[in-house]
C-alpha cells in the first residue's frame, strides 16, 4: 500500500528546490540497486530538522550509503560532527566516497558494526538521533536512545507506516517490531512523537 499518492509524492519532491549534485548521484545509485533510502522529501525533512534544533552533534543507526546522513551534515555548522553506523562494508565506503565528492569527509565519523552496541560506545547526548536499522531491532533502539537525546532533541524514525502493514498486521517480526516501538514510544513520558505520513512514514519524536 503507498502510503502517499504517487502523484502528491513527485508534486512534494518537484516542490524542492534544487539539490547538492551528490544527492542526486546517491538517488540515482538507490534506485539502480533498488536500496530503501530516506528519498528527496525526507531527506530535506531531516535537514530541516537539523537546521531547526540548530544541531551539532548527531548519531545515526543504519546508515547505508550516507544518504540521510548526508542531507543532515549539509545542516551542520562548521564545527557540527555526525556519527554513522552502518554493518556493511561496502555501504561504507561507498558513503566515504560519497562525503569525499561533497567535501564533507571532516564532518563526518563512520563506524562499522552494530549501530545498537556502537551507540553504547559513545559518550554524552545528541541533538539528533535518526533510527533506521533492522525493523526488529527498534523497540531495543527506542531503550537504548532516548537517554542519549538531549531536551528539546529529537528522534527520527524511518518505516513507520511500514507500507500499510501497520494496518494490516502480519506476523514478520519487522512489522512486530515495528508496532512494539510505536506503542512504546507514543507511551513515553519523556517524548512527544508525531508520524509524518510522508514516503514510509517517518516518525519525529522531540524529547521533553
Ligand atoms: C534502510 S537502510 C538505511 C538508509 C539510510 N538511512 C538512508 O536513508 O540513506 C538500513 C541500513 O541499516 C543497516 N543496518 C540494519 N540494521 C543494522 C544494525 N543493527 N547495525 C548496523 N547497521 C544496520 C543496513 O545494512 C542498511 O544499510
Amino acid at each position: 500500500m503507498p502510503i502517499l499518492d504517487p502523484d502528491i509524492n513527485q508534486y512534494l519532491t518537484d516542490l524542492l528546490p534544487e539539490r547538492d549534485p551528490v544527492l542526486y548521484e546517491m538517488e540515482r545509485l538507490a534506485e539502480k540497486r533498488e536500496f530503501p533510502i530516506v528519498g528527496p522529501v525526507v531527506g530535506s525533512l531531516c535537514y530541516q530538522m537539523a537546521k531547526a534544533t540548530k544541531a551539532k552533534r548527531i548519531f545515526e543507526l543504519g546508515s547505508g550509503f550516507g544518504y540521510s546522513a548526508y542531507w543532515m551534515t549539509l545542516a551542520l555548522p562548521e564545527n557540527g560532527k555526525i556519527i554513522c553506523t552502518e554493518r556493511s562494508d561496502e555501504n561504507i565506503k561507498l558513503a566515504k566516497n560519497f562525503f569525499q565528492q561533497g567535501k564533507l569527509l571532516g564532518k563526518v565519523e563512520f563506524h562499522k558494526g552494530d549501530a545498537l552496541e556502537l551507540i553504547q560506545q559513545f559518550e554524552g547526548q545528541f541533538d539528533i538521533i535518526l533510527n533506521d536499522v533492522d525493523k526488529q531491532y527498534y523497540p531495543r533502539a527506542l531503550e537504548l536512545v532516548v537517554p542519549r537525546i538531549r531536551t528539546g532533541g529529537l528522534l527520527i524514525t524511518d518505516n513507520l507506516l511500514w507500507h500499510g502493514r501497520v494496518v494490516a498486521p502480519d506476523n514478520d517480526p519487522a512489522t512486530q517490531g515495528i508496532l512494539q516501538y510505536t506503542k512504546n514510544v507514543y507511551a513515553s513520558k519523556e517524548l512527544l512523537t508525531t508520524i509524518v505520513p510522508l514516503r514510509d512514514g517517518v516518525g519525529i519524536s522531540l524529547k521533553l
